[in-house]
Parts: C-alpha cells; structure tokens; sequence
C-alpha cells in the first residue's frame, strides 16, 4: 500500500516530496522499488546529505555542501532524475535563501518530471512551506514487510535449516505480529537476537521479540504496554456498556476490518472509581489485543520531545502494533493543562492532530479514552465520528454493587454464598467500586490477622467504615452528572 501511495505522488504533479520517517535506508528502498515501477526510463540517481554534498552512483558534485548550492545544481540537471535529500529539518531556521530556494524549485520542477524527495525524522516545517510539498508519513513496516524482514534474517543465521524446519504457520504469524510496531532495523536485530545460539523457534523465541518490543515502546516515553496477565478483570454491572462491546467482538477480525466496520473507540467518562479505567483494560482482555496506554500528561510536558512529534509518534506506534487498544486515561488532563497554557500553539494542535486522526483513522486502533473532569471537555472532541460512543459511569447501583461485591469477595476466596449479599448491597448505597473493593480488603486483613474467616459482621462493618467519596464530593457528582445527562449514554441500566 505504501508503494503504491509512493507510486502515485511520483506521477503526481508536486515535485518536492517531504517523507517523514526515522528509517533512511528503509524509505530509499522505498523510493526505488516505486521509481523503478514508475518510469520506464531509469532517473539518475542523486543524493544529499551535509556531509557529502550532492552525490551521484557515490561520487561527489564539488560544491554542493551547502544546500542551497545542491538544489541549484540539481535544477540545472535536464535528463530524468530524483534526488534524497536528508535532514532538511536541521536547515531551516534562519536560512531564507534556502526557504526562497525550495518555493523557487517547486514551481520549476513542476514542469518537468524529477523530483526531491525530502528525509527527515521530524515534520517541524514553517507553515509557509507547507504548501510547498506533498508531506507523508511513512508507517513502520506492515506485516508483509516484517515478514520477508524474518524470512531474511533465518536466512542469515546459522542454524538456518533447522530453525525454518521448526518454524510453523502459526509461530511464524506470532513472531511477525511479537515485531509490529518496530522499524526494519529493530525487527532485524529483535528476530536475531531471539535466534541467536537456537536451533528452534519456540514460544520462548515469541516471547523475547515481545520483551523486547515491550521495552522498545516503552522508550518512546509515552506509551506503556499494560500487560494482559495481571489480571481478569472482571466488570459487576454496567450492562449497557458490555452489550455495546458483546455486539462488537467481531470488530477486529479481517473480514469487519476489509467491511470498514472497525468501531473507532469509546469515551467513558464519570465518577471517580466507578471502573472507567478497569472497563478498558476489560474490552483488551475481552478481544484479546494488545493494550497500550498513551500518558497524556507526558505527552504536554516535553520530556517526550515536542508535544506534537510525541503524539505523531505514539500514533505511528499504535498503528503499526494494530488490532490493538490504546488507553487514553484521563484525557482531559492534557486539554486542562493545555488551557492552562493558553498559548495556542504547539498544544491546540496537538489535540487537532488527535480529533484529525480519531475522524479518519482506519487502522485498528481502538480508542478507548477516560475523563473525570468532563465540564473541560471542548465540544469537538465529543462530536459524532471522533468516538463511536460517550459512556457515562455513574455509583453504581444495588444490583451492580451485588455484583462487585461478588467479585471482589470470589477474588479473595470469600464464598459469597455464605453471606446476605442483598442486605450487604443494600448497606452499600453510595459507594463505589474501587470503594467496594476496599471494604471487602479491609475485612480481609482484619479476619487474617484475628485468625477468622470473614464473617458477614466483619464485612459489613468494614463497608461500613468507608467515608464515601460520594458524600465528600456530593456537589461534584450531581454535576457530572447533570452535564452528562444528555450527552452521553448511561454504562449501567437504570433499572436492573
Ligand atoms: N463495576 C466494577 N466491577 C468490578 N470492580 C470494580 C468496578 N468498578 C470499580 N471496581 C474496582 O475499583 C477499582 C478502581 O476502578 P477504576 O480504576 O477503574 O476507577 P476509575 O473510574 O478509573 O477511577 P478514577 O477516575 O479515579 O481513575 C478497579 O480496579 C476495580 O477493582
Ligand atoms: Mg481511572
């Protein structure tokens, strides 16, 4: 697909192409699989960087390290030719000749057919030249890619024979998909890494490049992997929201993906300790996809890099690790932090760059985003074709507390059976879940350390003994829930 979108700016009219990517040696591969599928007549070949000027087949034009130089000298070039030029970035600032340069070359390159393809791992251009070039992102590499990538490296290894004799369909699809989300490099070195001194891939062989990509997307700075082992993750209640995902379970397969019907995402929004966070660490578990979290917060603090370039990034991640959930908690707390800051600027498009990608996305990335602090919400990120559905988590109600207490009580191998848990759900009115949960702890450690089973006496009064938020916080909830009213749909049936 991608050479083929490369294929059809060749043709296009725009002569200067500016390619984002980190992986230099991957997209001139690129460029050259689609130029040679292009043209008939093969271009001369030239490349630019800093160090070496204008080259062509490794020799040097004399005087083009500077920029401005190379692209004259490559305009006055008559014969069919494209030129890779690195780093444009780095040279921008401060440098009008080379912006009068490139606006100069886009309007006399159009003319004829060669074209500049411009690489760098960042997009910071002025907005003035915006218009100047095509600018695409290039993805990391599919699972076609990543697959011929594993191909070459058993090919390379010692053990090679033995190694592919080991290799079964399914292995192979679960070490191509362990090394979605790397770039061709990083998949090379990850699948050499796993293979080194082994005879036979195995489950283990899977689990390396994982741990490696794992720490990989990690790096990133932004993006955690929420591990699936850690828990079931059990809902009580919230009817409404587990049809809405029970009628989507197909979502994910080939088949809804070619039909369009990938759901786009969820926001939950509501009380605090209602089970926003849990739900979407449930819908992972229940689809069984990878879960990512996206640190929103890290995302506006810079350490990240850019703000922007950190979000395009995390994006680029999410993409390529597809079908997969990404977790946005608490998405308001960059928007908070963002008007805070009132400067427009890096920030607004930062969450124009989400809105622009929620609206258009068709990978597999489902979204399924959190807020508490709803009132701070712009309006456009709840408008219809960003996110498929807004929930709203309430208290939870009698029969929901029943419920979660069930299953807080089974988790700690406490028989709900022996117990009222209609009076218990009933004395709970006012709780939450998280609050629940903690009643039921409380009462643990209390019976462990008298040396006693729970009893339906100790339970009750460690419920008991929560101050609930609820009644801290009244005012707060009938806000929330006053605003949510009639913008969202309710997680819980309101009569079960
Ligand atoms: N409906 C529920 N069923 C089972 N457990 C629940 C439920 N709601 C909450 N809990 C328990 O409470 C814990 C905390 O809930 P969670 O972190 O999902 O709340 P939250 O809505 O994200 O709160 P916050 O706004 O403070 O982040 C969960 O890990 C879970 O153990
Ligand atoms: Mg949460």
């Amino acid at each position: 697909m991608i050479l083929s979108k490369m294929q059809s700016l060749l043709s296009g009219r725009t002569s200067l192409i500016y390619l984002v990517s980190e992986e230099e040696e991957r997209v001139e591969r690129l460029i050259l699989a689609a130029v040679d599928k292009t043209f008939s007549e093969k271009p001369k070949f030239f490349r630019w960087s800093c160090l070496h000027g204008l080259t062509l087949a490794g020799k040097a034009v004399d005087n083009t390290r500077d920029p401005v130089a190379a692209m004259s000298g490559f305009l006055r070039i008559k014969e069919p030719a494209v030129l890779i030029f690195k780093d444009l970035h780095l040279f921008l600032n401060g440098n009008p000749q080379l912006m009068r340069q490139l606006k100069d070359s886009a309007r006399i390159l159009r003319a004829g057919k060669n074209k500049i393809f411009f690489v760098s791992p960042r997009r910071n251009l002025p907005d003035e030249l915006l218009s100047v070039f095509k600018i695409m992102d290039i993805p990391l590499p599919r699972y076609e890619e990543i697959s011929s990538i594993l191909d070459r490296c058993i090919a390379e290894t010692a053990n090679g024979d033995s190694v592919r004799e080991s290799l079964t369909l399914d292995l192979k699809e679960k070490l191509v998909r362990a090394a979605l989300g790397f770039t061709g490099t990083e998949a090379m070195d990850a699948f050499h890494n796993a293979l080194l001194n082994t005879k036979r891939v195995t489950g283990q062989t899977v689990e390396a490049v994982l741990e490696e990509k794992q720490a990989l997307v990690e790096q990133s700075g932004v993006l955690e992997f929420v591990s699936q082992r850690a828990g079931s993750w059990e809902i009580g209640g919230l009817v409404n929201l587990k049809k809405w995902l029970k009628e989507r379970g197909r979502a994910f397969s080939p088949q809804a993906a070619r039909e369009g019907l990938t759901p786009k995402g969820i926001l939950v929004m509501g009380v605090s300790g209602c089970g926003k966070s849990l739900c979407i660490k449930a819908i992972a578990n229940y689809w069984k996809l990878p879960l990512l979290r996206l640190d929103m917060g890290r995302i506006y603090d810079g350490l990240a890099g850019p703000p922007e370039e950190a979000m395009r990034k995390a994006i680029k991640t999410s993409e390529a690790l597809a079908p997969c959930v990404l977790w946005i908690d608490e998405i308001e707390a960059g928007i908070a932090n963002q008007k805070q800051k009132a400067g427009g600027g890096a920030e607004a498009r930062v969450l124009a760059l989400f809105l622009t990608w929620m609206q258009e996305k068709t990978a597999a990335v489902f979204v399924g985003a959190t807020a508490n602090e709803v009132e701070v919400l712009p309006p456009e990120i709840l408008r219809k074709g960003r996110f498929d559905e807004l929930f709203y988590m309430g208290l939870p109600l009698k029969e929901e507390r029943k419920q979660i207490l069930t299953i807080h009580m089974r988790k700690r191998r406490v028989d709900p059976s022996k117990f009222d848990m209609d009076y218990l759900a009933a004395s709970t009115e006012g709780l939450n879940g998280a609050e629940i949960e903690q009643g039921v702890i409380s009462a643990v450690y209390e019976s462990s350390s008298n040396k006693t089973e729970v009893t339906e006496h100790i339970l009750a009064n460690a419920l008991r003994n929560i101050v609930p938020l609820s009644r801290t916080m009244r005012e707060r909830i009938e806000k929330i829930e006053a605003w949510a009213r009639d913008r969202a749909m309710k997680a819980s049936l309101e009569t079960i």
